[in-house]
């Protein structure tokens, strides 16, 4: 076993190298599940839509939907013990689109996702020099997005750098590995944030809303977003999971891991709902206006108001806060990163060290012209709406890359693999995959039955449904 990579090197799996045991892989790969996903964009998503409904509806989907997927995918892994494409590709040539399919994803997320992560550097460093009253004001968020000045675009890079630091000096197993001391401390800091969020004045409000369900908010538009939440948050229809399930020995229960994973995910991203709704209707003093001004803005708007509550503390709570948010949003980063180099670096067949300057490059340029977006852009052309989604003059190239990715690709990924598993190597192959060395899987039937049957017809229902939607053909 080697310590430094956390990786062992025994060879039962064909000469790869394999993860040091089930917790090697339920902790790189809940690293790269717990992100930004689960603390910034699941929060405004259930804001937006409707509160305890929209809990519901994504719960339900976690435990079916994305159970059978993540099986699928850990599955197809270990199996082929190759990466997407070649997974695919070795079981049936024809299929290895979809490992094509799959892999255009993270290029799409990565750098948008660095651009997040840049405003959560921003906070950092912001809580380390600023008094925490004036990073409450209003307008003090939007001011920094939308000046037409290098600092955000600063701020984004110093995100990527780290990020692609971490990957290129080989230290990532090292990261991930601290994120196990990291991780609680980050809940058990969003602990302390929610119960003080709770307690202001307007809070219970926000409570009640998150937590009762009002089923006549469930919508075409609201189910399907909860589903792209559900791939986003656990990683999933991207590949990443494939190859990480690749890494797997034969012995380690991918049932059990992936339950975990599921759980451990949900926990973190409900935490973050409570830290986060209640202290919003808090702030806004009424819950009017909550649903229609959610946004990615959210975390970074709400959250200082309730630093500034600790008084003296407030720039301590701050800054440790957004210093763990900015661990998890670089472990989820990382992963995408590390997809991204694997990818070019297969598929060009090229070294490592060139995968990396080129994803780089890539992603500096994506990511400047996502940043561009909020501020320079705007001055430029104040009307302009990028495919007539988002708002006039704002937003648009983000959004725009969590759309295609969430909405469009990653259902259709879902739904390829999906038939691939259920109708082309059949749910047995991935039960047999699992039932080795003595393990018995439980929830054989939901596996199979979800994977054939209810996953296919859902993603092609929700999704034709959301098309006529658009289109205005219909209005559910
Ligand atoms: N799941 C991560 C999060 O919740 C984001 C991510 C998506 C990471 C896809 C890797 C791959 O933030």
């Amino acid at each position: 076993m080697n310590e430094e990579t956390g990786v062992s090197t025994n060879t039962t799996g064909g000469g790869r190298s394999l993860f040091s045991g089930k917790m090697g892989f339920v902790l790189s790969a809940a690293a790269s599940a717990i992100g930004l996903g689960n603390l910034w964009r699941f929060p405004y998503l259930a804001a937006k839509y409707g509160g305890g409904a929209f809990l519901i509806v994504y719960l339900l989907l976690v435990a079916t939907f994305g159970f059978a997927l993540m099986m699928a995918e850990v599955g197809l892994g270990r199996k082929t013990r190759l990466s997407t494409i070649g997974a695919y590709k070795s079981i049936r040539k024809k299929w290895a689109f979809v490992g094509v399919l799959a892999s255009a994803v993270p290029f799409l997320i990565t750098p948008y996702y660095a651009v997040i992560g840049g405003w959560v550097t921003k906070y950092t460093v912001s809580y380390f020099t600023t008094p925490a009253d004036q990073i409450a004001q209003s307008g003090y968020f939007t001011s920094f997005i939308t000046e037409v000045s290098p600092e955000t675009f600063v701020y984004t890079f110093i995100f990527l750098a780290i990020c692609i630091a971490v990957v290129a000096f080989g230290v990532k197993s090292g990261v991930e590995k601290s994120s196990k001391i990291l991780m609680p401390v980050l809940i058990g800091m969003s602990v302390v944030i929610t119960v003080v969020g709770c307690m202001q004045p307007g809070a219970a409000e926000g409570i009640a809303y998150f937590l009762i369900p009002d089923f006549s908010k469930i919508s075409v538009e609201m189910v399907v977003a909860a589903m792209g939440q559900m791939f986003f948050s656990l990683s999933l229809a991207m590949g990443i999971m494939v190859t990480y399930g690749s890494y797997l020995r034969k012995e380690d229960n991918l049932e059990k891991s992936v339950r975990n994973i599921e759980v451990f995910d949900s926990l973190i991203a409900i935490l973050a709902g409570f830290m986060i709704i209640p202290a919003c209707f808090a702030v806004t003093g009424s819950g009017a206006g909550v649903a229609e001004n959610a946004g990615p803005s959210l975390m970074f708007v709400v959250l200082p108001q309730i630093f500034s509550q600790f008084g003296p503390a407030a720039n301590f709570m701050g800054a440790a806060f957004f210093l763990l948010v900015l661990f998890a949003a670089a472990t989820s980063s990382i992963s995408l990163l590390e997809a991204c180099i694997s990818i070019v670096s297969d598929g060009l067949k090229c070294s490592r060290g060139k995968s990396i300057v080129i994803c780089s490059i890539f992603m500096f340029v994506v990511a400047t012209v996502v940043n561009m977006g909020y501020n320079v852009w705007i001055g430029v052309d104040p009307e302009f709406v990028l495919f007539g989604i988002g708002q006039q003059g704002d937003h648009q190239i983000l959004d725009f890359l969590d759309f295609l990715s969430n909405t469009i690709m990653m259902p259709i990924v879902a739904l390829l693999t999906c038939i691939f598993v259920g109708w082309i190597i059949k749910p047995k192959a991935v039960i047999e995959e699992v039932e080795q060395e003595g393990v018995t899987m439980k929830a054989k039937k939901l596996f199979t039955v979800m994977i054939k049957y209810i996953a296919p017809v859902f993603t092609v229902a929700i999704l034709i449904g959301y098309v006529l939607m658009a289109v205005g053909a219909i209005n559910l």
